[in-house]
């Protein structure tokens, strides 16, 4: 038994915490740290965000990951370009996945919104095939409508040195 048992409500609970901070960078640092703690059988939690013409990595847990994706690359790009959550069992299926850690075989990816448009992804790993249920899905998609309600992510990137 771990020591520290995590239900959905506390992950959504911290999550909201987090976004009160008073830096998106520390906010979204802290959000992919607290989901890569508090959730059994991770080994990649992130955000990859628009930058006006292909997404770029953002803060994250896990081992280094590809920087930049194409819109319509990977298991990122479907969920970014359809606008819509992706949920894959087995990634070597999945015949466009990016492979950033070899150790991963099972993706959840959920578009981030704001103002109704899609900003990025928040992108989550598995090296357990079907890791991933409909209520993890739904967690994923709390997280993000929490983060888009509370956090400023549109053009994340524009205003960077890039
Ligand atoms: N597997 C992703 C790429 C990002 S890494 O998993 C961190 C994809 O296929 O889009």
């Amino acid at each position: 038994m771990p020591l520290v048992m995590y239900t959905p409500r506390d992950i959504l609970s911290d999550v909201k915490a987090y976004c009160e901070q008073t830096n998106t960078v520390g906010s979204l640092a802290n959000i992919s740290a607290i989901l890569m703690q508090a959730i059994p059988d991770l080994n990649w939690v992130g955000f990859y965000f628009d930058d006006g013409s292909k997404l770029r990595l953002g803060p994250f847990q896990g081992k280094p990951a590809c920087t930049e994706i194409a819109y319509e690359r990977g298991v990122c790009g479907a969920a970014f370009s359809n606008n819509t959550s992706m949920l894959v069992n087995d990634v070597h299926k999945f015949s466009d996945h990016i492979a950033c850690d070899a150790d991963s075989n099972a993706e959840i990816v959920v578009p981030l919104r704001q103002h109704n448009q899609v900003v990025g992804v928040l992108d989550i790993d598995s090296p357990k095939k079907n890791r991933f249920s409909q209520a993890d899905l739904q967690l994923f998609e709390e997280v993000s409508v929490i983060m888009s309600e509370n956090l400023n992510l549109s053009n994340y990137w524009f205003h960077r040195d890039v």
